[in-house]
């Protein structure tokens, strides 16, 4: 139990006591808990790289040392290549599971992720997002950044990471066009939504075409496409062991620049990042508009990633140091205000308004009559999660899979709330796994909420889509979460729902419903992140130190931060 802290340190002005209250709360719970459940697995075999303290980092000789190109946080030994993994290209098959019954379901799912393969000019460069002629194409003829992502990741586990280096370095060529949308320029950095191939018959040649908001649906911003894209050159070089790709001086620039959108100052009173609505995976009018939980713990997450790959001379060594200070200032702020659980739900039905200055409890000034009346009942006695958004006189209550998934693995929750996240998902097992696992969030808006919210979109009706719909991709991220907090057998049993009807509806990209009992109104068959999410949580299923290449360890050093700070209370 020793490597818990049941006790955390976090006693600035009368609020944040009351944060220290919450956490204290979830170590109350989960102490007995926490002995009858099996211990979360060391998925780093080595002292990583990922555990050097961001404290470490900001105040090293290294970081003062601007000639020394090699001062990175990483130290390229520390990469594991999980020993399992042999190069594979051209094979049709999986590499045998060793000591592992296979799912007869797994052949069927690597056929079909590499019938969704795209070549450009020869080489393999990502997969489309469904290979389904029976419904108009849309734009799932081209590759998503955030839907190649467990691709990627399956390529990876399975020993073939050309495809995934082609696709980095594509997207970064993407990354350096003129955008423009009508007038307006496009800051340099934005990463597109998605791609594709355009063969032009005539001349015999190929060219890419990318979709960097211009063409979408909505026109909505991809914000977590550059995000994805440095978790995953993060992920390549963990996987590969070869930080050749990483070091270039192209993919240095693109990380640079993906990040300067975000860490600008500018008017900001909060650490988090400021959205409109539409810019993640629920990428339509939904409310997720302002500090979505998605998008800041992608970020959280894409900035942890960063400070393992950038290199620290020159410019990376002026970011690193932005990285470091929006790190300390972000997790603070995420593990204090989007925090909820039972006391913290209780708290706020007990809020006093319009308080002023700042020995203000209740900062964001909300209306306790603002609490919807399911989150009373939602919430368990034992467990907890980050809500969907915190902004003025506003908190969003509804819980979402992936951002909460990203939180336990990126460690921007702590592992008191990471366990609380889990318990949480056992307890409302019904809920938010029911008959397909996951709930893209929970719950559906309705009625006259659901017309003011997303503009009557007849797409995104009640337990439909973005909607309290549920997407089978998500089985990757609950299973990396699992596996990380030490529940591989909710992940287990998660996947076993999956397995009874994936395949034999085709894989589709999402199921309606309470309970995800029906193939979604207009979900596409044979979605590639289906396919492809189902496979890398069987994989890492199979070898738990899989894991490593899109985990982080806690930063034991963030803890500090959060004690009393006298320049505060000036
Ligand atoms: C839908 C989803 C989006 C996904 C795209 C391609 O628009 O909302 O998250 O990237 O389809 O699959």
């Amino acid at each position: 139990m020793s490597s818990f802290n049941l006790k955390v340190d976090v006693n600035q002005n009368g609020d944040v006591k009351k944060a220290a209250d919450t956490l204290d709360d979830i170590n109350d719970i989960d102490f007995s808990k926490l002995l009858e459940k099996p211990r979360p697995l060391n998925i780093e075999r080595l002292r990583s790289l990922d555990e050097r303290s961001l404290t470490e980092l900001s105040g090293s000789p290294q970081l003062r040392n601007a000639d020394n190109a090699s001062s990175r946080v990483h130290d390229h030994a520390d990469y594991v290549v999980t020993p399992s993994v042999g190069r594979r290209s051209g094979f049709n098959t999986p590499r045998s599971f060793h000591g592992f019954e296979s799912h007869p379901m797994v052949g069927e799912a690597w056929d079909a992720l590499r019938r969704s393969m795209v070549y450009f000019r020869g080489q393999p460069v990502g997969t489309i997002a469904a290979v389904d002629n029976s419904e108009e194409k849309l734009n799932y003829d081209q590759v998503f950044v955030r839907d190649f992502v467990p691709s990627a990741l399956a390529f990876l586990m399975n020993g073939e990471p050309d495809i995934v280096r082609n696709f980095l370095l594509k997207t970064l060529r993407l990354q350096s066009w003129e955008k423009k949308i009508d007038r307006f320029q496009l800051g340099e950095g934005v990463m597109p939504a998605s791609f594709k191939v355009f063969h032009d018959p005539v001349r015999n040649h190929e060219t890419l075409i990318a979709d960097f908001g211009e063409s979408a649906i909505g026109r909505v911003a991809p914000v977590d496409s550059g995000f994805w894209w440095i978790i995953l050159l993060r992920a390549y070089t963990k996987s590969t062991g070869d930080s050749s790709l990483a070091d270039m001086p192209e993919c240095q620039k693109g990380i640079r620049l993906i990040l300067s959108l975000c860490l600008s100052e500018g008017f900001d009173t909060f650490p988090t990042l400021l959205c409109a609505d539409g810019c993640c995976m629920i990428d339509r009018r939904m409310g997720v508009y302002g500090y979505p939980i998605e998008i800041q713990a992608l970020f959280f997450m894409a900035l942890r990633c960063a400070l393992l790959v950038l290199k620290h001379d020159g410019e990376g060594k002026e970011m690193v140091e932005q990285i470091v200070k929006r790190l300390h200032a972000l997790s603070y702020h995420m593990r204090n205000y989007f925090w909820l659980d039972l006391k913290q739900l209780n708290d706020i039905y007990r809020y006093k308004t319009e308080e002023y200055s700042h020995t203000a409890v209740n900062k964001f000034n909300v209306i306790p009559d603002s609490l919807p009346e399911w989150v009373f009942d939602f919430m368990p006695s034992h467990g907890g999660f980050f809500i969907g958004n915190v902004s003025p006189a506003r908190m969003d209550f509804r819980w979402f899979a992936l951002g909460n998934c990203i939180a336990i693995l990126s460690s921007m929750a702590t592992p008191e709330q990471s366990t609380a996240i889990m318990d949480l998902i056992e307890s409302r097992w019904e809920e938010l796994v029911g008959e397909m696992p996951l709930k893209v969030c929970y719950p559906a808006i309705e009625s006259h909420e659901w017309r003011i919210v997303t503009g009557c979109d007849p797409k995104n009706t009640r337990w439909s889509y973005h909607n309290g719909g549920s997407w089978p991709v998500l089985l990757w991220l609950l299973t990396a979460a699992c596996i990380k907090t030490g529940r591989p057998q909710i992940a287990r049993r998660a996947i076993e729902v999956a397995e009874a009807r994936l395949h034999k509806d085709n894989w589709p990209e999402y199921y309606d419903g309470k309970q995800g009992r029906y193939v979604g109104k207009q979900a596409r068959k044979c979605q590639t992140w289906s396919i492809a999410g189902y496979l890398v949580a069987k994989m890492m299923l199979e070898d738990p130190s899989h894991v490593g290449m899109i985990s982080l360890e806690e930063d034991k050093q963030m803890k500090p931060v959060m004690r009393r700070s006298n320049s505060w209370t000036c």
